[in-house]
């Protein structure tokens, strides 16, 4: 790998993704990719901490991985894999264990909305969720973390776990930063606009997802929640025409001022129906894309063998520093 920074990402093959995770994570990566030294994953032993049906979880694990694909992420640039190929993560994340609190982990805000929804399996996974999360950055000395803001508070606990690692045995993981994109780093639901869009939403009505078709996508946005003033504007007291203004100026690439400008005068019908056709034509050309790569499943194998290869190489560099510091033997070769 050249001489460049490490960024790491990760998205779970939690369901079929959603256009938040599009713009509040991958559509930077691609960009992003050209910039550091690239490692994106799909998070599948995160996957593990809600109930799963394995055979929808292994398709969704390609999907995610042809998505990968479809949206520019490009394997000779990066490094592309599954988490649980790489069994470095779930050692080093034994490791950051016994240095992290119950009591870091049980406020976590994501826990408690996640127990809170499936209360029929509030499990220890659940809760160790962002230790693994922390293994799976600082196993690459990664310097950069390109996220929703969703996950800021997750990536504030790897950062704790680095400066404590290091403070207890030594200077060894470099603390990682966030990147936030300029918008979108929250894409709220269509249905309830102050509540956070999601993949795994029993309301299929409240994300768009990044399989819908044109006709799914505009009438999901014609169905979603606005208010009824008829002004469109970027305001805290608007939350379902703000989460449009938003999501439009993001698909096309201009500021919510602009966005306002352009909408001045005109009617929420009309709006919904233009956002719903600007996300349609960028995703459904992507959609197209992925299910052509989904199609010939060998090459997906090969790039996520050749990824986890390349992934093992530095995991278990820093991985047998992290053992040589808390004083376990070293392996045999
Ligand atoms: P996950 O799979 O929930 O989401 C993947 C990425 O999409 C972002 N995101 C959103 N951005 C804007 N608006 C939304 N409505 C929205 N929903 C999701 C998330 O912030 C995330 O960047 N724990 C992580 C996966 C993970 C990870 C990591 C991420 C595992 N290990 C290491 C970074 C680094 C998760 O569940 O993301």
């Amino acid at each position: 790998m050249e001489d460049k920074k490490i960024l790491f990402s990760a998205v779970q093959p939690s369901g079929i993704l959603t256009i938040g995770n599009y713009l509040g994570a991958i559509k930077n990566w691609k960009n992003l990719q050209n910039d550091y030294n690239s490692i994106f994953s799909g998070a599948d032993l995160h996957t593990l901490t809600v109930k799963q049906d394995p055979q929808t979880l292994r398709a969704n694990s390609y999907q995610l991985a042809a998505l990968f694909l479809a949206c520019g992420l490009d394997p000779e640039k990066s490094i592309i894999f599954m988490q649980s190929h790489v069994p470095a993560h779930a050692e080093l994340a034994w490791v950051l264990n016994t240095i992290t609190y119950p009591g870091e982990l049980s406020r976590m805000t994501q826990f408690k909305d996640k127990s809170q929804k499936h209360q029929e399996n509030i499990n220890m996974g659940l809760m160790d969720y962002p230790v693994l999360m922390a293994a799976d950055i600082l196993l690459y000395n990664t310097e950069l973390v390109p996220i929703g803001a969703d996950q800021k508070q997750h990536l504030e606990l790897a950062r704790d776990l680095a400066i404590r690692f290091n403070g207890r045995f030594g200077e060894l993981f470099k603390v990682p930063e966030p990147y936030f994109g300029k918008t979108a780093t929250r894409v709220m639901s269509l249905q309830e606009p102050t509540k956070k869009m999601s993949k795994s939403d029993a309301n299929l009505n409240s994300f768009i997802s990044m399989d819908d078709d044109k006709d799914t996508i505009i009438r999901k946005f014609k169905r979603a929640v606005t208010d009824s003033d008829n002004k469109i504007i970027f305001s805290e007291d608007k939350p379902g025409i703000s989460n449009l203004l938003t999501i439009y100026s993001a698909f096309r690439g201009i500021s919510i001022k602009e966005a306002e400008a352009e909408f001045e005068g005109k009617g929420y019908g009309d709006f919904k129906v233009k956002v719903g056709e600007t996300v349609a034509d960028v995703i459904d050309p992507i959609r197209q894309e992925k299910n052509r790569i989904l199609s010939d499943k060998t090459y997906i194998d090969a790039v996520l063998k050749d990824g986890a290869e390349r992934a093992s190489r530095i995991a278990y560099k820093v991985l047998s520093k992290v053992y040589k510091k808390v004083g376990l033997l070293p392996r045999s070769r």
